[in-house]
């Protein structure tokens, strides 16, 4: 097993984390990419995944429980899609699902930090008139890293329903000199791609029940076709400790949301019922650890 003592691991060292994840996943797995693959979920996987992803759009949107699927993804595609925050009664059983099946394909050993709360994302085939004045756009072919993401971070997306061909992820791979690019943590990126030289597009499928994970490092970008609202999850894993470095606590008490972002890989079986009791296990973890002081900034976020 590699130990990684560094956000800015090496491009050879990233290949050979993914590498190690790969080969520890009992199912089928394609690799695209060193830094990418794709694995195909079970369906009874899937189908919990979608209706977990559903209540929750359901519930954020003010929409009836009983709703049918293909009603809720009629009135997605006329509204923007806004997340309610403290939904934890959905999102704690969401995270359960997900972190049983990635135990399930070990990705607990080797990622000791997983994002709370699982994204649900609506993505829409046609832009809004005033997305790209957003400062980091998704439709910019960009790394997370630039972004201010942390550089140990391995990203997994599951396209779960909807017209998913309407938009789609696109990874691209570049020379490796140009690598050290990707690892810096730059404000602009728009101007960074224009220093990276020429850039590849590595042909993957984009599929519904299909696990896409890749290094935070690769550059990808959201191409949208048409109109129609694809559904999916995504989320990060971190593969270094989640209290490792100071410089990701602060992040987490500032205004965007007072619980989100990372959190240690949960146990399996998957022991929370709230998200109350995961933060208190989370402490107790923190203060065993000696992380006291991290422990007491959980402490102090909590609404
Ligand atoms: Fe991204």
């Amino acid at each position: 097993m590699i130990v990684n003592s560094s956000p800015y691991a090496s491009f050879e060292e990233r290949k050979q984390w993914v590498a190690e994840m790969v080969a520890r996943i009992t199912r089928k797995v394609r690799v695209p990419h060193p830094l990418l693959a794709e694995v195909k979920l079970l369906e009874e996987e899937v189908a919990d995944l979608q209706s977990l992803a559903l209540s929750f759009i359901a519930y954020s949107s003010s929409i009836p429980a009983a709703t049918s699927a293909s009603e809720i993804l009629r009135r997605l595609e006329t509204s923007q899609f806004k997340p309610k925050r403290n939904a934890h009664h959905l999102l704690i059983p969401l995270e359960r699902r997900v972190s049983q099946m990635l135990h399930l394909m070990d990705f607990h050993q080797s990622s000791p930090g997983l994002e709370y709360p699982i994204n649900v994302r609506v993505v829409h085939g046609k832009l809004s008139d005033d997305y790209d004045k957003k400062s980091y756009p998704t439709t910019t072919v960009h790394s997370d890293i630039w972004a201010g993401e942390p550089a140990d971070t391995l990203q997994m997306i599951i396209p779960l329903m909807g017209n998913v061909q309407s938009n789609i992820c696109q990874w691209y791979e570049t020379d490796t000199e140009c690598f050290e690019l990707y690892l810096s943590n730059l404000s602009n990126y728009p101007s960074t791609l224009a220093g990276l030289g020429e850039v590849r597009a590595i042909p993957h499928t984009f599929e519904v029940g299909t696990l896409y994970f890749f290094d935070s490092a690769l550059p990808h970008q959201t191409i949208r076709k048409e109109g129609g609202v694809r559904l999916s999850l995504d989320f990060r894993l971190r593969r270094l400790f989640p209290y490792a470095d100071p410089k990701w606590v602060p992040r987490m008490r500032r205004e965007r949301g007072a619980y989100d972002r990372y959190y240690l890989f949960p146990p399996e079986p998957y022991p929370y019922s709230s998200f109350e009791q995961k933060l208190d296990h989370e402490i107790e973890i923190l203060e065993k650890l000696g992380f006291v002081e991290f422990a007491a900034l959980r402490r102090r976020e909590y609404p």
